[in-house]
């Protein structure tokens, strides 16, 4: 069973998918973000988990949609935060409609999360709603961290990579999980799992942090530049900011971080010229890349036939790979 077909099924159990009606203008910016889209990588990833052991993937779907909708929520607010336009190449609900009602609209959202979860079967649906409530709290913290650091002197890349597992790999980790636990896994396979979620989530993450710098526009979707603007120490800032120590690149950048008013396109440019003469790109991708050899590594730990592994596999590759 290709990826394909559970994307197809998603989707049109998306489409069919009631949040509410009234008031108007809470629901709406729920349907507008939930249909432009997006890879949803998380549920595609509780699907896959849960049919390396259930014949009946569909029995799934709702709480894997679960996922997909707290994903969406912290979309809606982390664009508040981020003031970022764009997202899935559409105007964010914030620049559409306006703050307030992507906050409501995404507190709304929550809530539709956990309604979609509370379809797990009885007896799965303690542990679900207990390893879901401490994901979700994780996400906020990571999401605390990534503010506070902006700015704040002397982030240590350890601690980027702890903000960045709160912030989004948790979430990765769960969605597998989830599909292990709806599947009536074993406990072992439960935690590798999580394990392969977490290490996909840390590459996943710093992929997006390079995209965010490197991205085709057309393809990327959101706007490039942003984590520069907004000052995000970001792995490809921390290791900036030490590799130009002590050199006149080093002044410019640090000059740079305490502009408050300043060109987007210039500063944009002028950060990403810097990381073009220290290579931190490729120092990046590097990095990205020992966190889904990791992910690899769990999952041949696995104790499933390889056959079965096969679509993960080749899907992790892909996410290794994406543009968007
Ligand atoms: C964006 O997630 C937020 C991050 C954790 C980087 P995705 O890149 O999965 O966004 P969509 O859902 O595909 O748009
Ligand atoms: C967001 O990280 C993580 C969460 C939404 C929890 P980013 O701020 O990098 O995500 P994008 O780039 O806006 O999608
Ligand atoms: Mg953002
Ligand atoms: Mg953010
Ligand atoms: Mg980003």
């Amino acid at each position: 069973m290709p990826f394909k077909s559970y994307l197809e099924a998603l989707n049109k159990e998306f489409e069919n998918h009631k949040y509410g009606e009234n008031p108007a203008e809470l629901y709406e910016p729920i349907s507008y973000i939930m249909s432009l889209g997006g890879k949803r990588l998380r549920p595609l990833l509780t699907l896959m988990s849960a049919n390396l052991w259930l014949y009946n993937w569909q029995k799934v779907l709702k709480p894997a949609m679960a996922v997909e909708v707290f994903h969406n929520f912290t979309l809606m607010h982390d664009d508040i935060m981020d003031q970022a336009p764009l997202r899935r190449g559409q105007q964010t609900v914030h620049e559409k409609w306006n703050t307030n009602t992507a906050i409501l609209s995404g507190d709304v959202m929550l809530v539709a999360a956990y309604e979609l979860l509370g379809f797990a079967e009885d007896r799965h649906f303690k542990l679900v709603v207990k390893r879901f409530n401490k994901t979700a709290a994780e996400v906020c913290e990571g999401q605390q961290l990534d503010m506070v650091f902006a700015t704040k002197a002397d982030v240590k890349k350890e601690d980027y990579i702890e903000m960045i597992r709160l912030k989004t790999s948790v979430l990765l980790g769960f969605a597998m999980e989830l599909g292990g636990i709806l599947a009536d896994a074993d406990e072992d396979s439960v935690r590798l799992l999580n394990e392969i979620g977490v290490n996909l989530g840390l590459g996943f993450q710093l992929n997006d942090d390079i995209l965010d710098v490197y991205a085709d526009p057309e393809k990327f979707g959101k706007q490039v530049g942003g984590d520069i603007i907004e000052n995000k120490k970001t792995w490809l800032l921390l290791d900036a900011i030490e590799k130009a120590k002590g050199t006149e690149d080093g002044k410019k950048l640090e000059a740079w971080l305490k502009k408050k008013k300043f060109d987007a396109t210039e500063k944009v440019e002028a950060i990403r010229g810097i990381y073009d003469k220290f290579e931190i790109r490729a120092e990046a991708e590097a990095e990205a890349k020992k966190y889904f050899e990791k992910a690899a590594e769990a999952l041949n730990k696995l104790a499933v036939s390889e056959d079965k592994k096969v679509l993960i596999r080749s899907f992790a590759e892909q996410l290794e790979k994406r543009e968007n």
